[in-house]
């Protein structure tokens, strides 16, 4: 590099000396850098150590190295958090001591539990049970009046608390639907398959479902209720309803009665303070569906 003359000398350009460089005769000037630009370049430098003297820079095998300001995002996401629970920790602590059926009758804590659950709802629960709770196939609607295991906001509570067929939990609910194809003759199969559609389908096969009839009365009443209508007790859904948790087709229900269902939902105690749970119970008890 050749030290910058003072004032560049526009005029005479054509004298700078050239690198030598030539290709098909266009020749390559050895102007030096402009000096901003030197400056901004070395300024660039001078930041940079600073920097990584400052700030975490350099990655290490599980963390980089800290820096000499103690700048770090995680430790102010805690230190916000550990703020909110400040704040937090009287209600929390009242809605955790207060009965799940009271709730609603104290203002405050109506309040902030459907906030609140409203957000613990949105963490825990929307990857199986939709962002607006509408549910999924296998993942039940909580916006309805369809209940497996009761809509009232004690039943809901229970469930959100042990949830169902957890093995994690001594009390989660507990009720199968067996899988039926080893059991029935084939045709018992398809005849009760035909029953179960009739309460919905008018072309349902007549004599099939007469049939069909008496294999429900023998195999399936016990849990799904003579009427159909189901049993909470057990987790049996209302077959009569045209609500379907599997699917109502003649091929989805001829596949859940042969291969029989079991769907499991965590039991959130192991995960989520009593406060939580109160507060999502409350939140998905409001959402419409509530008894
Ligand atoms: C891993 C998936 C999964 C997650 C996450 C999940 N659930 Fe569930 N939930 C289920 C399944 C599956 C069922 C249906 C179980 C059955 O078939 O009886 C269910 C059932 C329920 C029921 C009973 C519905 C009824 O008809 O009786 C409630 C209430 C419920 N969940 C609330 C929640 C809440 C609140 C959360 C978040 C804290 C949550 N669930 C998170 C899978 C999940
Ligand atoms: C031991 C109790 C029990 C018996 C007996 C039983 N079921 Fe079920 N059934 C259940 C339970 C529990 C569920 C819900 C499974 C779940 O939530 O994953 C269910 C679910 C179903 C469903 C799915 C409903 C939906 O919304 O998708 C159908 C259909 C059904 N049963 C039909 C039958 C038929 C037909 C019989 C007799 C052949 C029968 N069940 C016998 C307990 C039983």
């Amino acid at each position: 590099m050749t030290k910058a003359p003072r004032k560049a000398p526009k005029k005479e350009q054509k004298q700078v000396e050239t690198t030598g460089h030539s290709w098909d005769g266009i020749e390559e000037y050895n102007n030096p850098l402009p000096r901003w630009w030197l400056w901004t370049f070395y300024g660039c430098i001078v930041f940079a150590l600073g920097y990584m003297v400052a700030y975490p820079a350099w990655p290490l095998l599980d963390r980089a190295t800290p820096g000499v300001l103690g700048f770090s995002t995680r430790a102010d996401v805690e230190k916000e958090i550990k703020r909110f629970e400040e704040i937090n920790a009287g209600i929390e602590k009242k809605l955790a001591e207060t009965d799940i059926t009271e709730v609603a009758q104290d203002p405050e804590l109506k309040h902030y539990a459907s906030q609140a659950g409203a957000a613990v709802f949105r963490t825990w629960c929307i990857q199986c049970h939709g962002a607006g709770g509408q549910g999924a196939k296998g993942f039940p609607n909580l916006l309805d009046d369809e209940w497996l295991w009761g809509g009232d906001i004690e039943n809901i509570h229970t469930t959100i608390t042990h949830g169902v067929r957890s093995e994690a939990d001594d009390e989660t609910r507990t009720g199968e639907m067996p899988a039926w194809a080893d059991v029935l003759e084939p045709d018992e199969l398809l005849a009760v398959v035909e029953y179960v559609l009739s309460f919905n389908q008018r072309d349902a096969n007549a004599k099939l479902v007469e049939a069909g009839k008496v294999v429900f009365e023998d195999n399936c009443s016990g849990c799904h209720g003579e009427d159909a209508k189901g049993n909470i007790d057990v987790g049996a859904p209302n077959l009569t309803n045209a609500i379907w948790l599997y699917g109502g087709t003649r091929e989805d229900i001829m596949e859940t009665v042969s291969h029989g269902r079991g769907g499991v939902m965590p039991n959130w105690n192991a995960r989520l303070s009593e406060a939580d749970i109160k507060a999502v119970a409350f939140y998905v008890h409001g959402l419409g569906g509530g008894q």
